[in-house]
Parts: structure tokens; C-alpha cells; sequence
């Protein structure tokens, strides 16, 4: 190894650096120097988040080897742009008009803006675009809109002709600050490069750190493993140990992640994920052992040298495969389809059949069977997690986590610490959409710092990451819908086939998501469904946001469609007859809590007709033009047993400090609590200065549960404004002035409250019946109305949504630039859903480019969301959940637009080019499109029905089913 001295002048100044010339790249000599804004994500040239200019051209630094820079060569990084003191016009257009979420691409976007505006300063919008399109600049957040409204902004600026301080819109706050574009606390620090992500982190850490890498052998999706040869990298220079399952079991720990399986009718008897394999592979991603070492290249370099021996094993890659009579068990206790969710409604109740009678009997109706793909979450940060002993004893955790306190309930036994002995922190956080909810990095990351007694510090690969995280859960289904002559719905049945991968974990939770979604929000009047899950070998299932609804979409909403058509209907029309009304119930027999639909639907009604004007308008052979719709939404929180805790401080200078666990990953966790915080505490006049956030580490916050199932904001919200009363209440003098923090302690009172809030305060709430799916288990829903207008280039297939608009009821928005992030973001991530995200193929799907992510040419610029602000009455302030409403439905839009656009009916996603070109030549041929034949998912679904009904399993008590995320870790085996 022969390293080498090199010069760069770097942000103005020449520096001196010594580097490794055969390995070095010049992101790793950076980022080494401390210009840390310069992040790694994909490593491989992708992503764009390592952009600097180089000699005056942007580059992607992480695929620029060093060895090939000439000395003295010019690089501007983000530090070189502008600093907290000394803002950049992008910065500060970046942080006002919402443009940063979770902050990792954001050096990346602010250098390539630079460097395009250093060209040439008064781009338009599409040059904007296209210039993010070459350069590969992706931002998984925030649909790219709110990026280019910020570029817009500071190049008039750039340009002399606005003031830095006209930047971002102009609000009053006389009224106070809930619903204002405040700007996040998180946004300086992520728009100057200042934010340490995981790997900054690492980077950082004092030189005693060991490094960890995992040996992931992907030789196969199951297999029984035979024997794991690790001589040649014991012997590797710097190693200190390779960790296998037996040393974890020596150390004390179980190898076993904990788990909570709930739902009466699992055949799941015991957890069954290890933390380190042992006998089998069960995935392709499976890790069967780690490699401690004194550098991250030297454990890297090891891991690659052991050797794993196994016997293939038959492998069942989807719930097709893994449902056939013959199959073999993956788990041994329990069949592969492990969980059901049956629906019954109406007729259903009575007689399963009935419902197909109706069907039988009504003058339209229409079948078919339909795919939704395994959606990869694709963030651009990977995956880094710190663990090490605090001072205090604690093993503690640094990482990514949607659960601070649930992923203490997942680690369990399985590492040999107590679990009153665990600590988990949050790092700055590169987004996570669902995938960081498993701990399974946590667990890594803990065994080798338990085995080791060390500080430990594991970063994996783009790669490592992507096969080791779970993803959103295939599904295939079978579904029929009838209506009458006036086009309303008579009864509906479907039945769902979800594909849960190598591990059990939340299956029970997602396969009641179907029967609450399929159909929403219309009135359905009889219905017999089912929701099947099972195990197989692929990777397994996990939060995805809009958990479990997308696939009940993805059949719902093409139903909807064919109905409209074989009744002669505009589909708008046909949903408009068929939307539920005051009084009507829902497919679970309940009343709708909120009934927007309406209203929602006559703000869409001139978007919908202007669309159809301009699409035949425009319509020629060669780029066919189509107007699509859906209905989706989402629940709000976990249901009845769902809870959170915040506290609120006062401070001796008279500030005020608030704890909770809102985890920030980009959706706005630390705006929210501010917001939430600032309007609870209005009495007292407080600005957001005056406002200290101290969030997600356990041993200074209370558990305020998870983020996810849109829940935090409506459940920390409704627990803040408890606190906030409790202190208010306290510092109320008999006056009705105010005490000081002096005073308080004077008079011995109290200067910290808790606010716990549950929603066992809500009426009414009752989970799904495991026999018959009724129930009302949450308190509130999103509802989003999609319109989704496309164009179809018949000589390639391809498909563009031109133009994407939603009408959307969250409630009163909080602040106005997060939820438009959520929604822009949920509406970038349905439109890749439709056409080509995917991880299916594992020697494929390796990286976010080659899984579908999607540039910014790929999503429409004019992405409008309209807010119908009806206040919600549980929720904090009027508001109620955002985000997962945003990412349910709008794929079934785009590929009901492609339908009207060319006749192709799209049943297994994505839409990709080659298989819309293939319809559209079937069909130039004077062909037909043969669909898919009804799958066989296990066994005829009315005689499953009828074995569940004479068959009924007692329903336990109303907290026995907790679903995925609750906080509390005695909730996990
Ligand atoms: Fe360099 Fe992705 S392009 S890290
Ligand atoms: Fe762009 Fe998160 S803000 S990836």
C-alpha cells in the first residue's frame, strides 16, 4: 500500500492531504478533510448527493477517483457556498420554501444549483428540471417541486433583482403560528452540510471505534447452511474478531429478535427472526455473521473472505409459489400462509355466498385479478448505526428509527442487555418511509458491541442495505364488483394474497389493512372479502407508509374503473354516486368518522373536467392522452390501545424545553413539535426562539410512540396540549397574570408536566372482529382524491404523468411547507410505485436507479395539492394525520389514466414501457388483452369463509391486538 501527499485548493484555499490513490475517491478525501456535507448515499454515481464542482464543471465525487485529479485542481463544496453567518441565496430559499425534508440530498441539490446558476442565472423551470435530470440529483422526499421553487427564488436573487430577505412567503403571526410556513429548526444546520448523518457520525468518532461489517453471503434465497469457514478472515490484517450466533449466545444473548404477533387467528407460536443466521438462510439478505475490525475497509475486506457452505433448499419467491399444496413449510411452526383477515358485510354476514349472488344477479358487473409489486422504500442515506456503553452502564444506540422505544421492544433478549439497560438515539436522519421500524441494524450493531465490549460503528453498502431492509409487501388479488342500472355498487368480494417474505413480523397487522381499505371511501352495501398472508422467501415485508392500503387500491380502484365503463358511466360520475354519504357505513359496518367526500369531490370536479377537455384535445396516435382517478386514504394512529407521552419545561430563563419521541426522518418531526408546541402554549406568547426540542433519545424523552401510521401529530399534538395545560395551569397566578420560573420554584411548584394521551378517551373505538372484520379502530382517516392526467408515446410504451392534482382532507394543516412536503413526496413515490419501482429481482435491484427511482423529469412539475381544511374534532387543533393519505392511492390514478389513455389495462404492475407497448400493439392489431387468470391463493375463497365462520376464533379483549409500532416494549415475546 503506497499512499500518496496531494494538493487541492479547496473552497479558495490550497490544502495538503495524504490518500490512498488505488482506493480513494475524491468524496472519501473530502469528507476526510471534514467537509462532511459531501455525502455519501449510493456510492456508485446515482444519486448525486456527493456533487461538488470540480474545476468548474459539477461532479459526482463519490465515482471521481482521486488519482486522477491533477494537483491544484479547484473544488467547491457546500462549505464553500455559504455558512450559518453567511447564507447562500439557495440556503436560505432552500430552508423558507420547504425544499429540505430529511436534508441528505440537500448539499447535493444546493452545489448542483449553484453550479447551474453559475452558468446561467435565469433558468427556467424546465431548465431547472433537466439540469437535475442529467446531473442525477435525486431527492426521495419531496416530489422535486418545492427544490425547484427554490432555485427559482434565489436565482432572482443571484440576479440582483429581489432581496435576500424577499425570499419565501410573508405571514403575520399576530394571530399565532399554527398553519404559517415557520421554518423547521432542523433546516440550517441540514442546508449548510452541517447535519451528521449516520456515517458522519462515524466518521467522527474517537479513534478507539471498532468497525463492523456484515458477511450477507447472497448465495441464495433459502438455503440450510452447512458450515461458515472464517480461518482466512481471522487472519486478515486488523481484524479483531469474526462474530458468529454461537458467540452472541455466549455473551449472553438469545439470537433471537423479539416480536409481537397478536392477532387471534396467527399460526405464528414464536419469533423467527435471528440476529446473526445460523442453521438457515431464509432471504437472500439474511447476515450469518459480522467482522469486527480497527477500519472499515479492513472489516469489509475480511467479510468478503468467509466462506459459507449451504444446501440449497426449494425456494418459494412469492405467495403464489409459497401457497401451492405442495410447498414446503419455510418456518416449521406454522403453515406459510400464517395469518387471515376475513371482511363480511350485509348479506356477507348471514351467507359468505350470498355476496357472490348478488354479484351474480345485478345487471353489471365486472372481475379481475390484479399484482402490486414489492416496493422498495429507496432512501438516499443507507444504513449507519453507533452503538456503544454511555457512562451510565446504558448500551446505547445512534441510528435511524421510526420507534425509539418499539425498537427497544425488537432487540429484547436477543443481544444479553436488559432492556431497561438500552439506549436509543436518533442521528440527523436521511429519510426512512417505513424501513427503519425492525431494529434488525440495531441488533447488528448491538452484538458487536456486546461480543467486543467496544465501541462498535457498522455502516453497510447501498447494496447490503437494500437486501437487508424489509420492503412494502407484494400482493396479489382476486376481486369481482356489480352495480344496478344506476350505476350503485351492490356488493363487492375480494380476496388478497400478501407475500410477507422470510419473516413474520407485522403480517398480522397488515392483513387488516385490506379489509378496511379495499373500497374507500365508498358505500358498499354487501361485501365478502378475505386477506390472506404469507411467508415466503423473498425479503420480508415491513412499514412502507400507506401501509397495506396500496395493494387494496390497486384492486379497489381498477374495479371502480372497469364498473364505471361496463355501466356506461364517466368514472367520475360513478364515484360520485357511489361515494358514502352522512350516515352511510363503511366496508367494516361502521359509520365513516368524517364524511369530506363530497365536498372534496366538487373541489375536484372542474380539475377533472378541464382535464378531459385539454386530454381529447390533445389526444393524436402517437402520444396518446388520459385522465385517470382514485379515492384513497389512510387511518390516523395505531387505533384503541394507541398512547403518547410529551413534556413540556419551564426553564429558569423563561424559556421552555420540550421532550418527545416525534422522530424526525424529513416528514417534519421537529416543525411539528414546535408548531404543536407554540399553539399549545399560546396563553403565554411564546415564539418558536423560545422553544428548546429535545427529542428522541430514551433517557431524556418519554415514550411518544412511533412515527408512523400517521399518528404523531395527532397523537403527540393531543399529549402537548395536555402538558401544555397542566404547566399553563400551574403558572396561572390568581390574576391571571403569569408566575416566572422564580416564582415557581418560590412556591414550590412543579416547573416540568407530562401529557399522556391515549385514545382509549375516544368513543366508540373497537378493532376488526378476527371473524367477521368489523370494527372502528381509529379515530380518524386522511381522504385524498386523485387525478392523475398522462400522456402514452405508442412507439415506446412509455408513459409521462403530465400533471398530478389531489384534493386532500388532513384536517387543519399544521404548517403548510411539511405537508406539502408529505404530499408532493407521497405523490412522487405512487407515481414510481406505478410505473417501475421494484425489488424483486435482487441481482437487479441493487441500487435506486436500477429499482426505478424517479428523477425529476419523471415527476410532473405541476403537482397541485388542495386542502379541503375541515377541522377535525379528536385531533390537536383541528388537525388530524397527514402523509400516508398522500401515498395510498395515486398509483391506481396514473394507471387509470393510462387505461383512458390508450386501452390498456395495466393488472400486474408497474406499468412498465414494454408492457404497455405490447398492449398497445395487441390492440393495434385488433386484438384483446387477455388478463390475468383468477390466481390460486390457497384455497376457494368462500369455502375459506365458511370454514372461518363455522369456525370462529374467540376475539380477545380490546388491547390483545397492538398493532405494529406501539411504544411499549412488554408488548414484544
Ligand atoms: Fe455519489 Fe450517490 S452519486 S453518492
Ligand atoms: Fe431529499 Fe430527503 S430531502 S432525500
Amino acid at each position: 500500500m503506497a499512499f500518496r501527499k496531494m494538493w487541492l485548493k479547496i473552497n479558495g484555499a490550497n490544502r495538503i492531504f495524504i490518500c490512498d490513490p488505488a482506493k480513494d475517491s475524491l468524496a472519501d478525501v473530502l469528507r476526510r478533510l471534514g467537509l462532511t456535507s459531501v455525502k455519501v448515499g449510493c456510492g456508485t454515481g446515482v444519486c448525486g448527493s456527493c456533487s461538488v464542482i470540480l474545476d468548474g464543471q459539477l461532479i459526482r465525487s463519490c465515482t471521481r477517483k482521486i488519482a486522477k485529479l491533477p494537483e491544484y485542481s479547484e473544488v467547491i463544496t457546500l462549505e464553500g457556498i455559504g455558512t450559518p453567518n453567511n447564507l447562500h441565496p439557495l440556503q436560505v430559499a432552500f430552508m423558507k420554501l420547504g425544499a429540505v425534508q430529511c436534508g441528505f440530498c440537500t448539499p447535493g441539490f444546493i452545489v448542483s444549483s449553484y453550479a447551474l446558476l453559475l452558468e446561467n442565472a435565469d433558468p427556467t423551470r424546465k431548465e431547472v428540471r433537466a439540469w437535475f435530470q442529467k446531473h442525477k440529483n435525486v431527492c426521495r422526499c419531496t416530489g422535486y417541486k418545492q427544490i425547484v421553487d427554490a432555485v427559482m427564488e434565489a436565482a432572482k436573487v443571484v440576479r440582483g433583482e429581489a432581496a435576500m430577505d424577499a425570499i419565501g412567503p410573508s405571514f403575520s403571526t399576530e394571530d399565532g403560528y399554527y398553519g404559517k410556513p415557520v421554518v423547521r429548526p432542523t433546516a440550517l444546520a441540514k442546508v449548510c452540510g452541517l447535519a451528521d448523518y449516520g456515517d458522519d457520525q462515524e466518521l467522527k468518532m474517537p479513534a478507539d471505534t471498532l468497525h463492523v461489517a456484515v458477511v450477507q453471503p447472497r448465495t441464495a434465497h433459502h438455503a440450510r447452511i452447512l458450515e461458515i469457514d472464517i480461518s482466512e478472515a481471522e487472519k486478515m490484517p486488523g481484524v479483531k474478531k469474526v462474530i458468529l450466533a454461537a458467540d452472541l449466545k455466549a455473551a449472553g444473548g438469545t439470537n433471537i429478535m423479539a416480536e409481537g404477533q397478536m392477532h387471534e387467528r396467527t399460526t405464528v407460536m414464536a419469533p423467527s427472526r435471528e440476529v446473526l443466521n445460523e442453521k438457515k438462510i431464509y432471504r437472500y439478505g439474511d447476515v450469518v455473521a459480522l467482522v469486527a475490525a480497527d477500519t472499515k475497509d479492513r472489516a469489509r475486506a475480511a467479510a468478503a473472505q468467509v466462506k459459507v457452505k449451504i444446501e440449497q433448499l426449494p425456494e418459494y419467491l412469492n405467495f403464489l409459489e409459497a401457497v401451492m399444496p405442495d410447498a414446503e413449510r419455510i418456518h416449521e411452526d406454522t403453515p406459510n400462509i400464517f395469518c387471515m383477515q376475513p371482511l363480511l358485510k350485509g348479506a356477507g354476514l348471514e351467507e359468505p355466498s350470498k355476496v357472490a349472488g348478488i354479484i351474480d344477479s345485478s345487471p353489471y358487473s365486472v372481475e379481475g385479478s390484479f399484482y402490486s409489486t414489492r416496493q422498495p422504500h429507496l432512501t438516499i442515506e443507507g444504513d449507519s448505526v453507533q452503538a456503544y456503553f454511555d457512562e451510565d452502564g446504558f448500551l446505547t444506540f445512534q441510528c435511524k428509527s421510526q420507534g425509539i422505544y418499539s425498537s427497544i421492544g425488537r432487540i429484547g433478549n436477543s443481544i444479553g442487555i436488559p432492556k431497561d439497560r438500552l439506549r436509543v438515539v436518533m442521528n440527523p436522519t436521511g429519510a426512512s418511509f417505513g424501513w427503519s421500524t425492525n431494529a434488525g441494524d440495531l441488533c447488528l450493531a448491538g452484538a458487536a458491541a456486546v461480543v467486543m465490549k467496544s465501541p462498535v460503528s457498522l455502516s453497510m453498502s447501498y447494496e447490503e442495505h437494500q437486501h437487508f431492509s424489509g420492503k412494502r409487501c407484494p400482493c396479489h388479488s382476486n376481486g369481482r364488483a356489480a352495480c344496478d342500472e344506476n350505476g350503485r355498487i351492490t356488493a363487492v368480494e375480494f380476496d388478497f394474497g400478501m407475500d410477507h417474505g422470510a419473516y413474520s413480523w407485522g403480517g398480522d397487522d397488515i392483513v387488516t389493512k385490506q379489509p378496511r381499505f379495499a373500497f374507500f371511501p365508498y358505500y358498499v352495501p354487501h361485501a365478502a372479502g378475505l386477506s390472506r398472508i404469507a411467508n415466503t422467501n423473498h425479503n420480508f415485508g415491513t412499514a412502507y407508509r400507506s401501509y397495506g392500503s396500496p395493494q387494496a387500491y390497486t384492486l379497489s380502484e381498477a374495479l371502480m374503473d372497469m364498473l364505471a365503463e361496463k355501466a356506461g358511466i364517466d368514472p367520475f360520475e360513478f364515484r360520485w354516486r357511489n361515494i358514502a354519504r352522512e350516515g352511510q357505513t363503511n366496508i367494516n359496518s361502521y359509520p365513516f368518522r368524517q364524511y369530506p367526500m363530497e365536498e372534496m369531490m366538487n373541489i375536484m370536479r372542474p380539475h377533472y373536467e378541464r382535464a378531459v377537455r385539454e386530454a381529447k384535445k390533445a389526444d393524436t396516435r402517437e402520444k396518446r392522452r388520459g385522465v385517470g382517478l382514485s379515492w384513497g386514504g389512510f387511518n390516523v394512529t395505531e387505533g384503541g390501545t394507541d398512547k403518547a407521552t410529551v413534556a413540556i419545561e419551564l426553564n429558569p430563563d423563561g424559556t421552555f424545553t420540550k421532550y418527545d419521541t416525534y422522530q424526525e426522518l424529513g416528514q417534519g418531526g421537529d416543525i411539528g413539535s414546535l408548531m404543536l408546541t407554540l399553539e399549545a402554549l399560546k396563553p403565554l406568547g411564546v415564539t418558536p426562539e423560545q422553544i428548546r426540542l429535545v427529542q428522541n433519545d430514551t433517557r431524556l424523552c418519554p415514550d411518544s410512540g412511533m412515527s408512523g401510521a400517521s399518528r404523531t401529530h395527532f397523537m403527540s399534538g393531543n399529549a402537548t396540549i395536555l402538558a401544555a395545560e397542566k404547566l399553563i395551569s400551574a403558572m396561572r397566578k390568581p390574576d391571571g397574570t403569569y408566575r416566572t420560573y422564580d416564582e415557581m420554584k418560590a412556591e414550590g411548584l412543579e416547573t416540568k408536566y407530562f401529557g399522556t394521551y391515549s385514545n382509549t378517551s375516544v368513543p366508540g373505538l373497537c378493532r376488526l372482529d378476527p371473524n367477521t372484520g368489523i370494527g372502528d379502530p381509529t379515530p380518524a382517516f386522511t381522504y385524498c382524491l386523485n387525478l392523475a392526467e398522462v400522456e402514452v408515446d405508442t412507439a415506446t410504451g412509455k408513459t409521462t404523468v403530465l400533471r398530478f392534482t389531489c384534493v386532500s382532507d388532513v384536517g387543519k394543516v399544521g404548517n403548510i411547507d411539511s405537508v406539502n412536503g408529505q404530499a408532493y413526496g407521497g405523490i412522487s413515490h405512487a407515481i414510481g410505485f406505478a410505473l417501475g419501482e421494484n425489488y424483486d429481482d435482487v441481482k437487479k435491484h441493487t441500487n435506486i436507479a436500477a429499482s426505478g427511482v424517479p428523477y425529476t423529469e419523471t415527476i410532473p412539475d405541476e403537482l397541485e395539492v388542495i386542502y379541503y381544511e375541515r377541522p377535525d374534532e379528536s385531533g390537536p387543533f383541528g388537525s388530524s394525520g397527514a402523509s400516508e393519505g398522500f401515498q395510498s392511492s395515486g398509483h391506481m390514478a396514473v394507471l387509470n389514466g393510462i387505461y383512458n389513455a390508450c386501452g390498456v389495462r395495466v393488472y400486474e404492475m408497474p406499468a412498465s414501457p414494454e408492457k404497455v407497448k405490447a398492449g398497445i400493439d395487441i390492440l393495434a392489431a385488433g386484438g384483446k388483452i387477455t388478463p390475468p387468470k383468477k390466481y390460486f391463493l390457497g384455497s376457494d375463497l368462500y369455502e375459506e369463509l365458511e370454514n372461518i365462520k363455522a369456525n370462529p376464533v374467540q376475539a380477545g379483549p380490546e388491547d390483545y391486538f397492538v398493532p405494529l409500532g406501539s411504544g411499549t416494549a412488554e408488548r414484544f415475546f
